[in-house]
């Protein structure tokens, strides 16, 4: 086999076969494919597109690249989740806990990454103590015995996956739609769950700016899960706007521990309880999404979601009791208010922006080696839809140095306020089976 005639048969438009999509991927990985006939490869998928087959041999080839992950030895099914990206999303902060208390067993793996704020590990390390240097075996254990558990990412998961990402990140190839769905997905099936649900991000904050191309994305994705055996759902939801009020590493704990006593913002509130009842039925724990969006709502107010939370933190070294006192959190020098400038109704907050301005303050990493303050970001007090008078607080900032002119200016950027009344935007578009 020839890695040119793969190129010249992709560029033709014609279907891969399986064999020629594992050779490329397998030469990729060990070097005797080299960059260039990779980034030809791409290019001709971009522009040619890829079959559903094709797309599901390119995710398995991808996940045989690395380990895979065991978790035979939970007991029940194991659901996950997975978020396109977005702006201040604190539902797997909520969701690993909730969804763990109604039984559903939640073996998560977790990255730091680049991006406006820390991933879910850093959020979790503004909690004193807590780690998720653990190994294989007292990450079972642990899910088996609280079913919640969350293990660093492996050093050696999908390379091939790695290898591609950075290569297309600088040849133009990242907007594709089957190379984005196997990348995500070689990850996730790669990390061993049984079953996937996916959330995936639309509006001016996410990867996805249409509602179009989102359904496209999420149906490959739920397509390519369920052609390798993992039964795979997907819901669209809204990111015109940040998700929930608080963006930052422990404001975001914060919210979390609001939200699981059934006090977080409306948005965050509801988006938790859609994507847990699908975890909750792929699991097997519910008849359908009514039952176990009540079996959720009961956890929430019986106070059994934060009791799992707690037990979570504890069985990892955290200081738990964060819990009930979180102003043992992190907490950033000085609170800085911004101002409305004018009296008008919220048309817009570009979550972009207001994930600049977290990062501005330190919240995100800028390069891999950055050191990120988890006490520092911002906390919005106006969404879109709401009324504010000219002078009432927008946001609050919290910052560890006295001068944030530049973040205001942001914030300033970010909210659109018009004189017409604005209704509140759909948070959740529609369902992808
Ligand atoms: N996120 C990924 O993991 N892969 C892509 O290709 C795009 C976004
Ligand atoms: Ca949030």
């Amino acid at each position: 086999m020839r890695m040119v005639d793969i190129i010249e048969k992709k560029r033709n438009g014609l279907e891969l076969t399986n064999g020629e999509i594992q050779f490329l991927i397998n030469g990729f990985t060990n070097g005797s494919i080299p960059d260039y006939q990779m980034s030809a490869f791409s290019m001709a998928v971009f522009f040619q597109g890829m079959s559903i087959e094709e797309r599901v041999y390119l995710t398995e080839a991808m996940v045989n690249s690395g380990d895979q992950i065991d978790l035979s030895g939970i007991e029940g099914i194991k659901v996950d989740k997975h978020s396109t990206g977005g702006v201040g999303d604190t539902t797997t902060l909520v969701l690993a806990p909730l969804v763990a208390s109604v039984g559903v067993p939640i073996a998560k793996m977790s990255g730091r990454g680049l991006g406006h704020t820390g991933g879910t590990i850093d959020k979790l390390e503004s909690v004193k103590g807590f780690h998720v240097e653990i190994t294989n075996d007292e990450f079972i254990h642990l899910v088996n015995k609280n079913k919640i558990a969350v293990i660093g990412q492996s050093a050696n998961l999908t390379p091939a996956d790695k290898k591609l990402y950075a290569l297309r990140d600088v040849t133009a190839t990242v907007d594709s739609i089957p190379l984005i769905a196997s990348s995500i997905m070689s990850k996730k099936i790669a990390a061993g769950a049984d079953a996937i649900v996916l959330d995936v991000k639309t509006g001016s904050g996410a990867f996805m700016k249409n509602l179009d191309d989102a359904k496209e994305l999420a149906q490959t994705m739920v397509d390519i899960g369920n052609g390798v055996g993992r039964k795979t759902k997907a819901i669209i939801s809204d990111m015109s706007q940040p998700l929930g009020f608080a963006v930052g590493n422990a404001l975001e704990v914060k919210e979390a521990i609001d939200t699981l006593r059934g006090q977080g913002p409306e948005d965050l509130h509801e988006l938790c309880l859609t994507l847990g009842s699908h975890m909750v039925v792929l699991a097997e724990k519910a008849a359908d999404l009514q039952q176990a969006r009540e079996m959720l709502e009961e956890s929430m107010r019986n106070g059994k979601a934060l009791q799992f939370f707690k037990t979570f933190l504890a069985a990892q070294g955290g200081d738990a009791s964060v819990v009930d006192d979180p102003t043992k959190l992190p907490t950033a020098k000085y609170t800085i208010e911004v101002p409305a400038l004018k009296t008008g109704c919220v048309a817009e907050i570009t979550a972009e922006m207001i994930g600049i301005a977290a990062m501005m303050l330190g919240a995100g990493r800028i390069t891999k080696e950055s050191v990120i303050d988890l006490a520092v970001g911002v906390v919005l007090h106006k969404k879109v839809g709401d009324f504010v008078q000219q002078g009432d607080a927008l946001v609050t900032i919290h910052s560890n140095r006295e001068n944030v002119q530049e973040v205001i200016e942001k914030i300033y950027a970010a909210y659109k306020l018009v004189e017409e009344k604005v209704a509140q935007p759909t948070l959740i578009y529609t369902e992808i089976h």
